[in-house]
């Protein structure tokens, strides 16, 4: 027993909501513990396409308890948006979610502030954010005091919080020569906002207690990450980076859930790379391969529609991923987008400086100036989106996803080669 949660190893996007919504059924709770509206996730669920930023993907689930837990940073506008898309399409999100107070509001400043900082920041040192306003919210969440949690937006005394920080945001805004200072106006925010605050008012409670009472109570809980590893603001390509713990070591600080009850941790990864956003890619590949990987993965942004970076799996990345979130097993996913190449590369180390390395980096400069090693596999040239066993897939592939499995030292267990739930291989053994 013990709690079962799901992350990214990569740079976000690894097609996680599919297998969160494959582990869902049984569970009671589902929690989402980091980052925001930033994410994107898309679930099938039969001829719908349902697409969601801040609303775990178990929430189409009756029987089961979303939370969104005090790691998130919440936009009450596009929550307000999910929710009403998902109960315009019959889904009872009413009785099935709970927001944490302690879980920080994105104000209509983050987004100034981001933009702005944006355009302050030009060329590769520019992190290409989405623009949402994550960055400045997670750094007043630690600066503390111009913070707005949730369970101050529903507080009566919300609108002299409000008072007081524009006062202070609007002078930094305008020594920095921001635009649309002018929309910061206090009045009309407090009267926004409180639209907001009286619908969402019914959702925010303490989710740290139910999360701790389900400990206890030995329920079934599944954690859900966003983004991925890489992009973890401690051990990923900083500065080129989101500002939550999307590795491993956030489940427990964005959940409330002690770490020592995680006992199931699956890293989701793609047969190949992909990142978003400026940063290093130490494989990415600005070339044909790129550009085919790119159209058959169809890899453009759930959030903001931009184009994808691909590139080949990086197992050195992985390996470093997969040891610092603890890793039990992987979910192997896009396997299919891979299916017409004739040689597939893996990066299995890196060459720095002269020298041979098998970690990974912590400095973006070294990330940059390195150079792949790869090891070239042959492609297996078949198509392998009807396969549902290991033995259905051709041998080259089995081979490939062995060789993965070798590099980065975890057993894979689901193979995944198609966006709908059925198009998953639980994987047995991973022999022809
Ligand atoms: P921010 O999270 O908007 O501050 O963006 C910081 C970096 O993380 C940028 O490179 C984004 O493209 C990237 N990023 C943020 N969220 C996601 C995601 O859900 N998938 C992939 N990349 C993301």
């Amino acid at each position: 027993m013990g709690g079962t949660c799901v992350i990214g190893l990569q740079w976000g996007d690894e097609a996680k909501g599919k297998l969160v919504d494959i582990l869902t059924e049984g569970m009671d709770l589902v929690v989402r513990y980091q980052g925001g509206a930033n994410a994107g996730h898309t679930v099938v669920y039969g001829d719908d396409v349902y697409k969601l930023h801040h609303i775990p993907s178990g929430i189409l689930n009756d029987g089961v308890l979303n939370l969104i837990s005090a790691g998130v940073v919440i936009n009450p506008a596009t929550i307000l948006d999910e929710i009403d898309g998902l109960q315009a399409r019959g889904v009872d999100v009413a009785s099935r979610m709970k927001i944490s107070r302690r879980a920080h509001v994105v104000m209509p400043w983050h987004t100034l502030e981001d933009r702005m900082w944006n355009r302050l920041v030009s060329g590769e040192a520019n992190i290409g954010t989405t623009l949402r306003g994550i960055g400045p919210c997670y750094a007043d969440k630690i600066g503390r005091s111009f913070a707005i949690r949730m369970g101050d937006l529903i507080r009566d005394d919300f609108a002299s919080r409000v008072d007081q920080i524009v006062e202070v945001k609007k002078k930094v805004l305008s020594a920095t020569g921001a635009e649309d200072i002018g929309s910061l106006d206090a009045a009309k925010i407090v009267s926004e906002f409180s639209g907001y605050a009286d619908r969402l008012r019914p959702f925010v409670t303490d989710t740290n207690r139910i999360v701790l009472d389900a400990v206890e109570a030995e329920k079934q809980v599944l954690f859900e990450g966003a983004q991925g590893s890489l992009l973890d603001i401690d051990h990923g390509t900083f500065p080129f980076v989101t500002s939550s713990n999307a590795s491993g070591t956030g489940i427990s600080s964005g959940s409330g859930a002690p770490g020592n009850w995680l006992t199931r941790i699956i890293g989701v990864c793609k047969s190949y790379s992909t990142r978003v956003g400026g940063g290093p890619f130490p494989t990415e590949q600005d070339n044909e391969h790129g550009e085919h990987i790119r159209e058959m993965g169809k890899e453009f942004g759930t959030t903001t529609g931009r184009p994808r970076r691909c590139g080949w799996f990086d197992a050195v990345a992985v390996r470093y991923t997969a040891r610092l979130g603890g890793i039990t097993s992987v979910a192997l996913t896009m396997l299919d987008v891979l299916s017409a190449m004739d040689e597939i590369q893996v990066c299995t180390a890196y060459e720095l400086d002269g020298e041979r390395i098998d970690y990974f980096p912590s400095h973006a400069e070294d990330l940059k100036r390195l150079t792949p090693i790869y090891e070239t596999l042959p492609g297996w040239n078949h198509d392998v989106t009807g396969a549902r066993t290991v033995a259905d897939l051709p041998e080259k592939a089995i081979s490939y996803c062995q060789r993965i499995q070798e590099l980065i030292g975890r057993p894979i267990e689901f193979i995944s080669v198609g966006p709908d739930r059925e198009q998953t291989i639980v994987v047995d053994t991973l022999t022809a």
